[in-house]
């Protein structure tokens, strides 16, 4: 009995030996729908019912904007069944009035027919009005949730890639994402509250007029039912919260076992067998607690149970002596008999609507919070318009630290690419070199120094017209789960593209064998993941891509600026060349082309190279200039190029082969 009396309290979630041994603790997510995980365990009935006009009104208004009269045909549908509750009790009040009053039977059975056929009317008016009810709240429902979703996907398109690119915001998208299917399933919440409030009510102004006594009894029974169910609550949600982490690693688990990247390894190192056996351990462990659980819901609901029906007792005591003492007619006590279970019934089922409408609400917050945070972070709208003719874009002193780091990835760095030449790029890995395009494509602002289009400044720019004079193709550009055919038209997806259109960009991209061996040519889906799809190596994806980037520049009339980041990594050596030279063919008078590689036979051709290292330039120049110049570019070069030079084994380790016995 003693736990009872306490209050329900998170504890340390258990971790099977399996999990210990593949995780080293449990697996927690930094993943944003963790977070209320550690939350304070804030279920209480009081807090919860305080915060309730607040996550009401917030439903409200969404239903208000999604559908008006739909919400107001669910308002007077819910206090229509409220005054259909009070009325009926009002009828049974009258029908054991007239049964248990003087006269032949017959006579009281004709007396009681006015007030039964009245209860029975209300009885189908009360089911109408559920009925209409129901439908609109259903109405509601998915309108609710298309506006929430949408709320959502539109702030998350909108935001600066700093932002996407910040963990914590990250953290926020992740858990908005479970808002908008709790505010659907607030509707329902709210109407299954407020019919339960106002049924309570009801009930109880009825028992108040039948008799000032009958009120507290109803709470006195109803009291326990609630405190049952709020506790149950409390505790599946501790345990909800602490079983997470065993559903998250069997889930993580059965998804490696299937997974298509790890095929190969779980066959050939036989991961399988072994994964599976923990699995199965872990899997043990969370049955364990949803048994410890069912358990203890059930004792709950068992103490619940007897304290209510000791305080039914009691008050049916009390009513035996109201009567016998002259205090309470029959009739009124027979009426409150029903109107008592009606009410507890009903009390039991408002706290675990408020409960559930508390839950829900925590995600719905979640949505808010990430609204408001994605209006701070979006891109601004509007600016300057960015003239047609630029002569040249400039990145100038420019200093770019991500967010999570203490060190700049980019330390004023600067930046010239005349319309009309071929810029290379070229470091170690993690110089900055993608850092240096995103800043350039106008992804990423610079925390000083300034990029500048002809004579204007990025920082007061029409943004979105500066994305528009941008093409970028990099290494892991998007492969998206669509037809060929709109592969290469998604470069300028607002303009409408015909095979006709699109051929240009195939066969300038050399794909042309590559949709020749497709099923249906530009028609093929190439998504994987879909029946019928058709699937294409890395190499033949790297020409898709290449075909979008030349139908997106070919769309651009104005000055513009082609960056390419990496293009080549997946290709043979024949068609490295083929790229590189399709590349260098895009240069055009009103375009500057950025080549990003480490390949460095495809930068030697660039009208200026810059050598970037740790962030800063380290030096620029024609290839001429900095291979006589002798420094980290020339020393750069020749390392590629000896490997070429060298003979087969130069420089290589071999393997150390046991010593093999003369034949004797
Ligand atoms: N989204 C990011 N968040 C935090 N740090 C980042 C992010 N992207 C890159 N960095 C860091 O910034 C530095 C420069 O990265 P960048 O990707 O620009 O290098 P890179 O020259 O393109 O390298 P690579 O040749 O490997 O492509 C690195 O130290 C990297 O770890
Ligand atoms: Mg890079």
């Amino acid at each position: 009995m003693k736990r009872y009396l306490r209050r329900v309290r998170m504890v340390e979630p258990v971790v099977s030996a399996a999990e210990r041994e593949l995780f080293g603790g449990p697996l927690r997510y930094d993943m944003g729908w963790a977070e209320h995980e550690r939350a304070p365990l804030d279920l209480t009935m009081l807090s919860a019912i305080r915060s309730m006009p607040r996550l009401v009104g917030g439903t409200l208004r969404r239903a208000w904007t999604a559908d008006r009269p739909a919400l107001l045909a669910v308002a007077a549908g819910e206090v229509g069944q409220g005054i259909a509750a009070a009325v009926g009790l009002l009828a049974v009040n009258a029908v054991m009035h007239a049964l248990l009053g003087t006269g032949a039977a017959a006579d009281r059975l004709h007396d009681a027919l006015p007030a039964l056929v009245a209860g029975a009317l209300v009885a189908v008016v009360n089911a109408g009005l559920a009925g209409l009810s129901t439908s609109r709240a259903g109405r509601l429902e998915p309108l609710v949730e298309r506006i929430a979703t949408t709320e959502y996907l539109e702030a998350a398109t909108a935001v600066e890639l700093e932002a996407i690119e910040d963990p914590e915001f990250r953290r926020l998208i992740d858990v908005a994402q479970y808002g908008a299917a709790s505010a659907r399933r607030m509707i329902g919440a709210c109407v299954a509250a407020l019919n339960g409030t106002i049924s309570l009510l009801a009930t109880a102004s009825i028992l108040t007029v039948l008799h000032p006594a009958l009120l507290p009894m109803l709470l006195l029974i109803a009291a326990p039912r609630g405190w049952g169910a709020m506790r149950v609550a409390q505790e599946r949600y501790v345990s909800v919260m602490n079983w997470i982490e065993h559903v998250r690693a069997s889930r993580l688990i059965g998804h490696l076992l299937t997974e298509r990247d790890a095929a190969q390894e779980v066959r050939i190192h036989g991961v399988g067998a072994f994964l599976l056996g923990k699995y199965r351990a872990m899997a043990e462990s969370a049955e364990g607690e949803q048994k410890r659980l069912a358990d203890g819901k059930a004792l709950t609901e068992l103490v619940a149970a007897a304290l209510s029906g000791l305080a039914m007792a009691g008050t049916y005591g009390v009513m035996l002596w109201l009567i016998l003492s002259g205090h309470m007619g029959l009739a009124v006590a027979g009426t409150a008999v029903i109107a008592v279970r009606a009410g507890s019934a009903s009390l039991g089922a408002l706290v675990m609507n408020v409960n559930q409408l508390h839950e829900e609400s925590l995600y719905v917050q979640d949505h808010d919070r990430f609204l408001a945070e994605a209006a701070r972070r979006a891109i601004p709208a509007g600016g300057r318009p960015l003239p047609e003719r630029v002569d040249r874009v400039v990145l100038d002193q420019v200093t770019y630290r991500y967010p999570d780091r203490d060190e700049a990835a980019l330390d004023g760095v600067s930046v010239e690419l005349p319309m009309g030449s071929v810029t290379a790029v070229v470091g170690e890995n993690g110089s900055g070199k993608s850092t240096l395009m995103k800043v350039l494509a106008g992804l990423l602002l610079p925390q000083s120094g300034t990029v500048r289009w002809g004579g204007a400044d990025l920082a007061g720019l029409d943004r979105s017209q500066v994305f528009d004079r941008v093409s970028l193709l990099t290494q892991d550009f998007q492969r998206w789960p669509v037809t060929a055919a709109l592969n290469i038209r998604i470069g300028r997806p607002a303009r409408e593209a015909g095979p006709t259109e699109l051929r240009p960009s195939v066969e300038y991209a050399g794909a042309a064998p590559v949709v020749a061996k497709l099923p249906h040519g530009l028609r093929s889906l190439l998504a994987r993941m879909f029946r019928g799809a058709s699937e294409l190596s890395g190499g033949e994806w790297q020409k898709i891509g290449l075909a979008r980037t030349h139908w997106r520049t070919e769309t651009c009339a104005a000055d513009s600026v082609l960056i390419v980041d990496e293009p080549t990594s997946a290709l043979d050596p024949e068609a490295e060349i083929a790229a590189f030279d399709a590349i260098r063919r895009l240069a055009g008078p009103h375009r500057a082309v950025v080549l990003v590689t480490h390949r460095m036979s495809g930068v030697r051709h660039a009208d200026t190279i810059y050598v970037l290292a740790g962030g800063r330039l380290a030096e620029h120049g024609s290839h001429d200039t900095l291979m006589a110049a002798r420094g980290r570019y020339a020393a750069m070069f020749e390392t590629q190029a000896a490997q070429y030079a060298a003979g087969p084994r130069a420089g290589v380790p071999h393997p150390s082969a046991p010593p093999v016995p003369e034949p004797s």
